[in-house]
């Protein structure tokens, strides 16, 4: 069983409450589960072993939401040793706007630039869809919680 720090960036909620979901379902898994809605640099390495789950909305223009900012910032600026470091993306947008899903894509480029693994494919949330975000969640971290 493994331990996940879910890392939220949100602007209006949406994306916390997709990271309490897949809190839940990772739990019935048999995972150890934290939530973290104001990550500090040193939150992504404070355990080796510990897998990211990265769950975030887009905002502005192509932007980050203030909460996860300084991940992305760190990142880029500092390059930490995350090399090999397992991580997930669930990446939440709204397809009507032209930078759609923009800013969630430059933050899993600057984590795969360090070295680390994304595990699977991103879950993409696309407001605009109409659909019901928790079973596409539910869905979908079933099939992750496999890939660790
Ligand atoms: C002011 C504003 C700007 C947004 N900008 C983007 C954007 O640039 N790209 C995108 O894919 N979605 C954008 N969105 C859509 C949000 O990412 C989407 O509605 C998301 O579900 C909001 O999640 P949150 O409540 O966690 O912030 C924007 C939404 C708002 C209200």
């Amino acid at each position: 069983m493994a331990n996940i720090q879910i890392i939220v960036g949100s602007v209006f909620g949406g994306a916390e409450q997709v990271a309490e979901i897949a809190a839940e379902k990772l739990r019935e898994l048999g995972h150890t589960i934290s939530i973290n809605t104001f990550a500090a640099a040193a939150d992504l390495t404070r355990d080796s072993e510990e897998i990211l789950l990265l769950c975030h909305s887009n905002t502005g223009s192509g932007d980050l939401p203030d909460n996860i900012l300084p991940i992305y910032l760190y990142l880029t600026r500092d390059y930490p040793r995350l090399a090999g470091k397992r991580y997930g993306v669930i990446n939440l947008g709204d397809s009507s706007y032209s930078t759609f899903n923009e800013a969630g894509q430059m933050l899993d480029a600057a984590f795969a630039d360090l070295g680390a693994v994304r595990i699977g494919e991103p879950l993409v949330l696309d407001a605009c869809s109409g659909d019901n975000p928790e079973p596409l969640t539910i869905a979908w971290i079933a099939d992750w919680a496999n890939k660790l």
